[in-house]
C-alpha cells in the first residue's frame, strides 16, 4: 500500500475535518501518500483528487462542515458510476480508500470493495444511526447543539406558560431527538422507530402544568409520521395551552466539533490507516464500549441498530 484517498460524503457532520486531518497526519507518518477527493463520490467520478500535505489540514480540527466538502451522488448509484470511480482510483493508483459518511455512504464503499478496491468507512453522520457503533462523528455535537436551544426554548415557554414543540433531525432514527430528550428534560419524544399515544403526551402536559410545571417541552423527530405541525395542532387544541414551533434544521449539522467528536474522528481515522498500511481487507470503524473496533465492512452495514429503550422510559418517567 503506497497511496490512499481519503472522501467525506453525504451529510456533512462536525468532527469530520479531525477524521480527514487525521487519515492525511497518520498516513504521511506512515509513510504514504494521501489523496484528498472534494466532494464525496461526485468528485470522486469527476476525478476532483489532490495530493495532500501535512499543512494542508492546519487549523481545521475545531471546524465543523468539511474542507474535502461533500454532495449526495446520484451519479454513483449506478453501475456506470461505481465503474468511473474505480477507474478514477486505478489511474491515480490510489489502493486504498477512507469514506467518511453515513450509512448510505458506507453501502458506497462497500460497492467499490466488492470491486477490488481496500475501503475503511468511518461513521460520519449526525444521525447516529449505524447500527455496528455506539456513536457516530457528529452526533454528540449535534445533541448539543439542540440542547443549547433547548435551555433558551425553555426559558420562553417557562415565562409564557407555552408548550414548545422542537422539530430535529433524524429521518429512519430518533436518537438526537431521545438523547437530547433525556438531557434536555423533554416531557415528551416522537421519534420514527415508536409510536406514541398523542391523547397520553397531552394528558400529561396537562396534569403537570396543573401540579405547577410552566413550561412543557416536547421533541419531534422529523422522520415521525406525525408532521410537526400536526403535533403542534392537536396538543394546543387537547390542552387548550398556546403552542409553538421551533424547526432546528441544519443549525444541527454546524458548529464546532465537541471534544467527543474530534476524539471519535481522529482516533478512528489512525485506525482506518493503521489497517490500510496493513493490507486488511474492507472494514467498518466505530466504537463499543468506548473501545475503538474494526469490523468486516459487509457484516456491519448488515448490523440492525436498537432503541435503547431504558433512555426512552426514563423521558416517560421523568417528565411527568
Ligand atoms: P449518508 O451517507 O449520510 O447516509 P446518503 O444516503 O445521501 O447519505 O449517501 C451518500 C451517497 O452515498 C449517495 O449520494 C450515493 O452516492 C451513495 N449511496 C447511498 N446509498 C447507496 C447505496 N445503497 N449503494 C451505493 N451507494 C449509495
Ligand atoms: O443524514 C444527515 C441528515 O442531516 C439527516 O438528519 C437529514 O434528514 C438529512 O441529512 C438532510 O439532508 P440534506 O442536507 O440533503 O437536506
Amino acid at each position: 500500500m503506497r497511496k490512499i484517498g481519503v472522501l467525506t460524503s453525504g451529510g456533512d457532520a462536525p468532527g469530520m475535518n479531525a477524521a480527514v486531518r487525521a487519515v492525511v497526519r497518520c498516513g504521511i507518518d506512515a509513510g504514504l501518500e494521501v489523496y484528498g477527493i472534494s466532494r464525496g463520490y461526485e468528485g470522486l467520478i469527476d476525478g476532483e483528487i489532490n495530493r495532500m500535505g501535512y499543512r494542508d489540514v492546519s487549523d481545521i480540527l475545531h471546524r465543523g462542515g468539511t474542507i474535502l466538502k461533500t454532495a449526495r451522488s446520484e451519479r454513483f448509484k449506478t453501475e456506470a458510476g461505481q465503474r468511473k470511480a474505480m477507474t478514477m482510483l486505478e489511474t491515480f493508483g490510489i489502493e486504498g480508500l477512507v469514506v467518511i459518511g453515513g450509512d448510505g455512504s458506507l453501502k458506497g464503499g462497500r460497492d467499490l470493495s466488492r470491486m477490488g478496491m481496500k475501503v475503511m468507512g468511518l461513521p460520519g453522520t449526525i444521525d447516529n444511526d449505524l447500527g455496528y457503533t455506539d456513536f457516530t462523528i457528529g452526533f454528540d455535537t449535534a445533541v448539543s447543539t439542540v440542547l443549547d436551544a433547548i435551555s433558551k426554548l425553555r426559558d420562553t415557554s417557562s415565562a409564557h406558560e407555552r408548550t414548545t414543540v422542537i422539530e430535529v433531525m433524524g429521518r429512519n432514527c430518533g436518537d438526537i431527538a431521545l438523547f437530547s430528550g433525556l438531557a434536555g428534560g423533554a416531557q415528551a419524544i416522537f421519534i420514527p422507530e415508536i409510536d406514541s399515544d398523542i391523547n397520553e403526551v397531552c394528558k400529561k402536559i396537562v396534569i403537570s402544568a396543573n401540579d405547577g410545571r410552566r413550561h412543557s417541552i416536547v421533541i419531534r423527530a422529523e422522520g415521525y409520521h406525525m408532521t410537526s405541525q400536526e403535533i403542534v395542532d392537536a396538543i394546543a387544541t387537547k390542552t387548550g395551552r398556546e403552542t409553538k414551533l421551533v424547526v432546528l434544521s441544519y443549525l444541527q449539522r454546524g458548529g464546532s466539533p465537541t471534544m467527543h467528536d474530534r476524539i471519535l474522528g481522529t482516533r478512528t481515522a489512525a485506525k482506518a490507516v493503521e489497517l490500510l498500511k496493513e493490507d486488511s481487507t474492507s472494514k467498518a470503524i466505530g466504537i463499543v464500549d468506548n473501545t475503538i473496533v474494526a469490523y468486516d465492512l459487509e457484516e456491519a452495514l448488515n448490523q440492525k441498530r436498537e432503541l435503547n429503550m431504558d433512555i426512552h422510559n426514563l423521558i416517560e418517567t421523568l417528565g411527568k
